[in-house]
Order: structure tokens, then sequence, then C-alpha cells
């Protein structure tokens, strides 16, 4: 085969998955900071050994020069969102690749396209997927991103134009400044909160696996119509955080209550950059972005029930107040879409700012 010609292949098997579940490696290795896979959960999930496999089908493929992986791309079909949303739209997740790969890249893409094509799918998503994608960074090009978050380069989004996708939605990444004056300020939110009934507890002063259960279930009611949301199962996400229960979560983590009942739950990270992210000697992450010093809350939701009675806030600030005690300077609101104004108006009322964008792309089939 010459230079400039490519292959595509779908990849089986534990060492083609895990040469896929490596690829990132050849993509970031030169980055001052980075978030690695997990190459195991990479792997696993795509042989079909995730929590969420039961309501998968999955194939991942692979663009080659030279017998070279050049790019990746796995194709999911989630039944789940397919039943929720009675939409036939499937995911190209965890896109990767190197650049100056326009051939390979566009044939990939269609590959993995007609792959959910064949089986009925008439839309394809890349960016967001419940618990599954995250969308493509579109400023902060070469930095640390929010845990969580992508870090991708920014010849992604040519990528993608050139196999005939569209910006679906566009996501907000905010951050607080935990200040005295901001802090007081959320002592002051919990007050009034407080005064309407409203009891802000931590996980494990709820009780970390009934606060699991409340999570699931507050997220999956209040998220029911909430854009690229599918519910979960409690079976499924009490795996996923047991092992969190020993870590800073549970007491940066949330649930609300009036009276007996939670009508609102939180999950908030503490910084792990230093525990999860690669980052080279000597590299200095500024406060703001991680390095030891920026708290995350990942998701939040409220009951409807209980909603504009400042539950939100009332949750969020007890979450970035213990951060602030746990000497975190910056507080993450991570993940937010643009048109997602109840969300938005309870990330400036915390006084966070807008410091990161993405968007989520679609292709009609
Ligand atoms: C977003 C959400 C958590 C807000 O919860 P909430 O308890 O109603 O929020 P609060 O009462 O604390 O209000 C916070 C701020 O947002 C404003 N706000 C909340 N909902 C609003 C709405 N529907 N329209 C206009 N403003 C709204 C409030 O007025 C308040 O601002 P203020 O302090 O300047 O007056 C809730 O709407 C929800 O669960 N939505 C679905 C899930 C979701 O989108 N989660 C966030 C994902 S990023």
């Amino acid at each position: 085969m010459s230079g400039n010609e490519h292959d595509i292949r779908q990849l089986r098997g534990e060492a083609e998955l895990a040469e896929f579940a490596r690829f990132p490696f050849r993509v970031y290795h030169d980055r001052a900071a980075w978030w690695p896979p997990d190459l195991r959960s990479e792997a696993e999930f795509f042989a079909g050994r995730s929590q969420f496999a039961a309501e998968l089908d999955l194939s991942c493929w692979g663009a080659f020069r030279d017998g070279t992986m050049v790019a990746r791309v796995g194709a999911v079909i989630n039944h789940r969102y397919i039943r929720h949303w009675h939409e036939p739209l499937g995911h190209l997740a965890h896109f990767e690749a190197l650049p100056g790969q326009d051939e390979p890249v566009e044939a990939l893409l269609e590959r993995a396209l007609q792959w959910l094509a064949e089986r009925g799918m008439k839309f394809a998503r890349s960016g967001f997927a419940a618990f599954l994608d995250y969308p493509y960074a579109i400023d902060h090009y070469g930095e640390l991103p929010s845990f969580l978050l992508r870090g991708n380069p920014d010849y992604y989004h040519a990528y993608f134009k050139n196999a005939g996708f569209e910006t679906e939605k566009g996501h907000l990444d905010y951050t607080a400044a935990l200040t005295p004056e901001q802090l007081a300020r959320y002592e002051e939110t919990i007050t009034r909160a407080r005064q309407s009934n409203v009891t802000v507890l931590s996980w494990r002063q709820y009780g970390f696996k009934r606060a699991v259960d409340a999570w699931t279930d507050i997220i999956n009611e209040s998220f029911a119509r909430h854009w690229g949301w599918n519910p979960v199962g409690r079976d499924e996400l009490r795996p996923i955080m047991a092992p969190l229960e020993g870590s800073a979560v549970p007491e940066l983590s949330i649930v609300a209550c009036i009276g007996a009942k939670p009508v609102g739950a939180v999950f908030s990270v503490p910084d792990l950059s230093s525990l999860l992210a690669r980052v080279q000697a000597g590299a200095r992450l500024s406060a703001e972005r991680g390095g030891g010093k920026r708290g995350a809350l990942i998701n939040l939701g409220v009951l409807e029930e209980a909603r504009r009675r400042g539950v939100a806030t009332a949750m969020a600030a007890r979450s970035f107040l213990t951060m602030a005690s746990r000497g975190m300077r910056y507080a993450g609101y991570t993940l937010v879409l643009d048109d997602n104004w109840p969300s938005r108006r309870t990330a400036a009322a915390l006084g966070a700012r807008v410091t990161g964008n993405f968007v989520t792309y679609r292709k009609v089939l």
C-alpha cells in the first residue's frame, strides 16, 4: 500500500480494542496536561461489558495508514435513548484523530455512519450522549479542560463539517471564584432556603447509598425532557458510584429536602487533576483550570414541583462552601446547554462566569 492509501477496519477482540483505547495517547502525548482514558474501562465498554451494555449495540472503527491507526470512532445505538425520545438516532462516540488525515477520517466517519444507517438509524449525533460521550471544545485548545470534558484539537471541527455534520447544540462550562464575598452570599442563599423549609444535606449526612438512589431518581425525573438525556437505572449507577464512598464526593454532593421528601440533588467532585490528569514535569496548571484548586459541580436537578424556590442555588451554594473549606479556590458548574436558561440563571446567581465552550454535531442519514 502506498503512503496515501488508507483502510477502514472494524476492530474486534482484546488486542484491537486495546489499540482503540490507547489511541488518544498518540493524539495528546505532547500536551502539557490532559486527561488520559481509563484504558480498561474504555476497552470493556466497547467490548459490551459496561453497566449500560444491555441497552447498547456497539461497534469500533479505526482508520489506518501503512498499518498505523490515524483515527478512531465508536458507533453506538442506545436503545433506551431511542425509546425515550422516539427518535432513531445513533451516536458516533469517542472520536479521536491525528491532524492532516482528511481522507481517512472522512472514510472512517462514512463507514461508521453506514453501520448506523444499516441498523435503521435516520440521524447521527457526535458529542453528547448521557454518561457515554462529551462534546467537542471550541476554545482553550491545548489546555487542560474541566474534568470529564474534551480538550480536543481544533482540526476536529473541519473533519466533522467535511463529513456533512452540522452544529446541533452549544454547551457551556462555568467557573465561580470562591472569594470571601461570594462565600458570604452562599451562606445567605442557604439561610433563605432554610426559611422556606428547604434543607440541604451532603450525601454523607443523608446516607451515601440512599443519596445515590435519590440522585438517580431525581435526575431521571428532572432531566426527562432535557435534550440529549435518557433515563438510567439505580442498578446501573450504584456500582459506578460505590467506589466514591470513601472520597470527597459524598461531602461535596448534596440532596435537598422539603420536609422528608428529597426534591433536588447535586453531584460534585473535588479537583481530580493531581490524581487523574497526566501533567508533564515542570508544567503548571492555573488554579481556575484545575491544578488542585478547582472542584466541579457535574450535575444538578430539581423536581418540577420544587422549582423557582431557590433549591438549586442552595444546593450548589452548600457544595461550593464545602469545596472552599477544603482549600479549593474555584468551582466549576459544568456542561450547560446554551439554551438552558433556568440552569444559566442558576449559574449567574452563583456568581459563575462562562469559561469554556463546546458543541455537539448532528447529521441526517
Ligand atoms: C436548572 C434547575 C436545576 C434550576 O432549579 P431551581 O431550583 O428552579 O433554581 P432556583 O430556584 O435556585 O433559581 C436559580 C436562578 O435561576 C432562575 N430561574 C430558575 N428557573 C427559571 C426559569 N424557568 N425561568 C427563568 N429563571 C429561572 C431563578 O430566578 C434564580 O435566579 P435569581 O436568583 O436571579 O432570581 C431546574 O430547572 C432543573 O432541574 N432543570 C432540569 C434539569 C437541568 O436542566 N439541570 C441543569 C443541567 S446543567
